[in-house]
């Protein structure tokens, strides 16, 4: 059955579109953007060059996400290793580069009916930084479609160290380290992420084959989608391709799948939504 296509999408996208099921669109998708660096090196331009191509196609793949009513974005944006391992000049300029986004974005996330959220050590960010990050998640707090994360002076293993720490620090409080419970749902509760569902696709950009550190917990299950697509030059479309393919896939939760014997989620996962 043809379906209705939202209101906006370009002609490339309507085509892709219109090929996928609706029923089945992933609940939460993950991107590793990559790629900025090569881009800019291609062109004989320094390598910020790339990273400021890079914010246009954050923009077209959040509105296309948003307008296709896919419920959870979480895009990987600088890890806890960029800071340490890039030179101190273009560490600051994705820093101003963040926080001119979020400032000229926040209208365009309202008018999508987009919510902000952030993942990652946001304390140890420059104060100037996490004020501007605070204001533009304060100011899309009430919007009730898709929640995009974006992942901030992140690490996954940090994220773990954080949520044992975050475990022992509740059970401390609640009767001593005799009361803690430890299972998947409890962790799965203490992680950053808490309340998101698992990603079902992660996508990740330039041909890599790594998680590099992202979503190690929350990835068990997921499908991965590599393109050789250089992050600055990734649109909605090529996001509409991603979630073609992860269509395509036989997901079995380490089942049998495809014999007659459906595929089940984890048991956390069956019933998990997008939190408000
Ligand atoms: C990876 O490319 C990209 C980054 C480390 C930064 C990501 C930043 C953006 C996409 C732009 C700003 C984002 C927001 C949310 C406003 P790389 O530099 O590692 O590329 P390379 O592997 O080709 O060197």
């Amino acid at each position: 059955m043809r379906h209705t296509v939202p209101a906006g999408m370009e002609r490339k996208e309507t085509e892709v579109y219109l090929r996928l099921d609706r029923a089945g669109l992933p609940r939460h998708i993950a991107i590793i953007m990559d790629g900025n660096g090569r881009w800019a090196r291609r062109r004989h331009m320094p390598r910020v060059a790339g990273h400021r191509a890079g914010v246009a196609a954050v923009r077209s793949t959040v509105q296309t996400a948003a307008r296709i009513g896919i419920p959870a974005l979480t895009l990987y944006a600088f890890s806890e290793e960029n800071w340490k391992k890039r030179p101190k000049t273009e560490v600051n300029f994705l820093m101003r580069l963040l926080c001119r986004y979020l400032k000229a974005e926040i209208k365009t996330l309202n008018e999508n009916n987009i919510r902000l959220k952030y993942i990652g050590r946001q304390h140890e960010l420059p104060e100037s930084v996490q004020r501007e990050m605070a204001e533009a998640s304060d100011a899309t707090s009430k919007n009730t479609g898709m929640l995009l994360t974006l992942a901030l002076n992140y690490s996954a293993r940090s994220e773990i160290v954080d949520a044992f720490r975050s475990l022992a620090e509740a059970a401390a409080r609640n009767g001593g380290l005799d009361h803690m419970q430890v299972d998947e749902q409890a962790i799965s509760d203490h992680l950053y992420t808490r309340g998101l569902p698992d990603p079902d696709l992660v996508i990740r950009t330039s041909g890599e084959m790594r998680l590099s550190n992202f979503l190690l917990w929350q990835l068990a299950y997921a499908e991965i989608y590599v393109t050789p697509t250089l992050w600055p030059d990734f649109r909605g479309v090529q996001l509409l391709e991603g979630i073609e393919e992860y269509q395509k896939r036989d997901r079995r939760y380490g089942g049998l799948g495809g014999d007659g014997h459906a595929p089940q989620p984890t048991p956390h996962q069956a019933h998990a939504e997008v939190k408000r």
